[in-house]
């Protein structure tokens, strides 16, 4: 009977607990916070809509983000500035591209982890895809600093990429510049890194400790996931500075786009990726988040015991990276 009585009395202690995680677990999909999809069918259908991704374009994709060639003076590659072995960028306040030149903006460089979950691509948005978006570093002059015909000559040049182009796209493929920044962006849609929070919003309760279900629901609760929201926790155009002038906006030139709009970055693996904002000018996350939070939602008291929650869910966002293993770059040859 007492045993009965005990078992009663702790069912009855932990029940407001379990029906709390419920509710939390509501709100947190209400606030629209989606994980990646654990089916590969399902991954497929959100990160694959116009192109098809072979095992074969992949592995291409990857040669080609790797290769120096794709510079002008054969220096530096795509993961020169998004670095998969850290968080998908660079740790610099500004990206540097070939001879050292500094990005003439003071752009910092994006992580390129879960970009294939942005609605836009770019700072301000300027590009619909991945596909698209790789065009734009290569021909930079500040950055890779290639002409479109340099880079398919560089590439027809060499015979181990002309077959495997052929055999990823079929005999007959021409290998145009279109083609090389497509290829690399099919790799890319391969970057997505699901993490704790994404089991425990597949269902798994004990994904997440304690503290980072009060760092999640502070998240909700002030208001963060009006604009860091769906699967990508960010990746749309918004406001930016909103309530008040953001510290820095004197560094660098960027507005934004047209109507002054921002591409919100995730908050995946924000932790493994400072500095911070577009120029660059934060470091320290907790800085970041208290001007978010004065200059997006005029919250200009958030406690220190708020700000560690944030963190300590900031860090269960951190994702299993897929495996990268280096691709064999083809060789160069002597020239005769
Ligand atoms: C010199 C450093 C540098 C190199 C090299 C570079 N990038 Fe970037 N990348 C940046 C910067 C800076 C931005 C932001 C630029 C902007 O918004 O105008 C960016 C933006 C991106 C984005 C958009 C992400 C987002 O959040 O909007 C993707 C994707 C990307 N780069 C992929 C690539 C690929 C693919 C290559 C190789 C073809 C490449 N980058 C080469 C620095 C670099
Ligand atoms: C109205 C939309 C909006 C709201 C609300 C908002 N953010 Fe942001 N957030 C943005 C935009 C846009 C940027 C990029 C601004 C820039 O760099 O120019 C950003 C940048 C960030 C960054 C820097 C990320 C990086 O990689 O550079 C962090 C961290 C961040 N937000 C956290 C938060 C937190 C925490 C909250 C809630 C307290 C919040 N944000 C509320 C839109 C928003």
């Amino acid at each position: 009977m007492r045993k009965k009585l005990y078992a009663l009395l702790i069912l009855m202690l932990l029940s407001p607990l379990v029906a709390d995680d419920e509710q939390l677990l509501k709100s947190a999909k209400r606030a629209g916070l989606k994980p990646i999809p654990t089916d590969k069918e399902e991954l497929f259908a959100l990160t694959d809509p116009k192109n098809v991704m072979t095992p074969d374009r992949v592995e291409l994709g990857k040669q080609l983000f790797f290769d120096n060639r794709l510079s002008a003076d054969e220096t530096i590659n795509c993961s020169s500035c998004h670095d998969l072995t850290k968080g998908g960028a660079d740790d610099l306040p500004v990206a540097i591209g070939i001879k050292g030149q500094l990005n003439p903006h003071h752009l910092n460089s994006p992580t390129v982890y879960n970009a294939v979950l942005f609605e836009r691509q770019f700072w301000d948005g300027r590009s619909p895809d991945l596909e698209d978006q790789a065009q734009g570093p290569m021909t930079a002059p500040f950055e890779m600093g290639m002409t479109p015909q340099l880079a398919e000559e560089r590439i027809n040049a060499v015979p181990e990429y002309v077959e495997a182009f052929k055999n990823a796209y079929g005999k007959d493929v021409k290998i145009t510049f279109e083609k090389i920044a497509a290829t690399i962006g099919i790799f890319e849609r391969t970057l997505v890194t699901p993490s704790r929070f994404d089991d425990y919003l597949n269902g798994d309760m004990n994904a997440l400790t304690k503290k980072e279900k009060k760092g999640l629901m502070t998240f909700i609760d002030r208001g963060c996931i009006n604009c860091h929201t769906g699967v990508a926790i960010g990746g749309s155009m918004k406001p930016f500075a909103i309530a008040d002038d953001f510290k820095f906006q004197d560094v660098g030139d960027f507005k934004g786009d047209i109507n002054g709009l921002v591409k919100v970055p995730s908050l995946r693996n924000v932790t493994l990726n400072s500095p911070y904002f577009h120029n660059g000018t934060v470091v320290k996350l907790k800085d970041a988040i208290k001007e978010m939070s004065r200059i997006q939602l005029s919250i200009t008291e958030i406690d220190d015991s708020e700000l560690d929650d944030l963190v300590i869910f900031f860090k269960a966002l951190e994702g299993r990276k897929p495996k990268i293993k280096m691709p064999n770059i083809p060789k160069k040859r002597d020239k005769k």
